[in-house]
């Protein structure tokens, strides 16, 4: 299976994704990556795995249905069967919705449905979180629609909350399970044990 990941920071969930692969705990390879953010940490992982990357945005090509023809050519290049958003911050146009119905998938650094939505990204999720005194959060695997965060759940796993928890120890210890997480769920979709298509 070919898989591309959209990441617009720093792509150390893309480096979990790419590293699973190589250690075969994902039978599939990362094929492509394409970031809205031409600085972004993810385009520089791509290129030392020797992943072809692509800095892809509405800005550069004039218009989102520009961009979307752009990121589909892109994505019929290589064959992809599967999208993984690793901290992409854009909405996907709803051509690349229909074509890959079922088949993209997102990672959420809480348990939706509570804590997501329009506006609930990075360290303002934990922040929520902590301002909730919610005992546990998590992370959350969805299916991606034209609403954000709001996909069928396909997998979720609990991180505890602790008393003296700031949103960055919180963001950090969430992080780092989702290195593993990602890699488990991926493993999951690419077995069939989650469904595509
Ligand atoms: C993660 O918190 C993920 O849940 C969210 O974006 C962050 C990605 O971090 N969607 P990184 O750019 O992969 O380091």
């Amino acid at each position: 299976m070919n898989i591309a990941v959209f990441a617009s920071h720093g792509g150390s969930d893309l480096q979990a994704i790419i590293d699973g692969c190589k250690d075969g705990k994902i039978d599939a390879c990362v094929a492509g990556v394409i970031s809205n953010n031409g600085e972004s940490m993810a385009l520089q992982r791509a290129n030392d795995a020797g992943i072809p990357n692509y800095h892809m945005s509405a800005k550069k090509y004039g218009s989102e249905e520009t961009l979307a023809k752009e990121i589909l050519s892109v994505l019929d290049k290589y064959s992809i069967n599967m999208i993984f958003l690793a901290g992409y911050m854009r909405m996907l146009h709803i051509s690349i919705l229909e074509k890959y119905n079922n088949r993209i998938f997102n990672i959420h650094p809480a348990l939706l449905p509570k804590f997501g939505g329009k506006g609930m990204y990075g360290i303002k999720v934990h922040t929520a979180v902590i301002a909730a005194k919610e005992k546990e959060t998590g992370i959350t695997i969805h299916r991606v629609n034209a609403e954000y965060d709001s996909g069928e759940i396909v997998a979720q796993t609990k991180v505890s909350v602790y008393e003296n928890d700031t949103p960055e120890t919180l963001a950090a210890r969430v992080l780092e399970r989702e290195h593993e997480f990602l890699v488990e769920v991926i493993s999951d979709i690419v077995c069939g044990k989650i469904p595509i298509g």
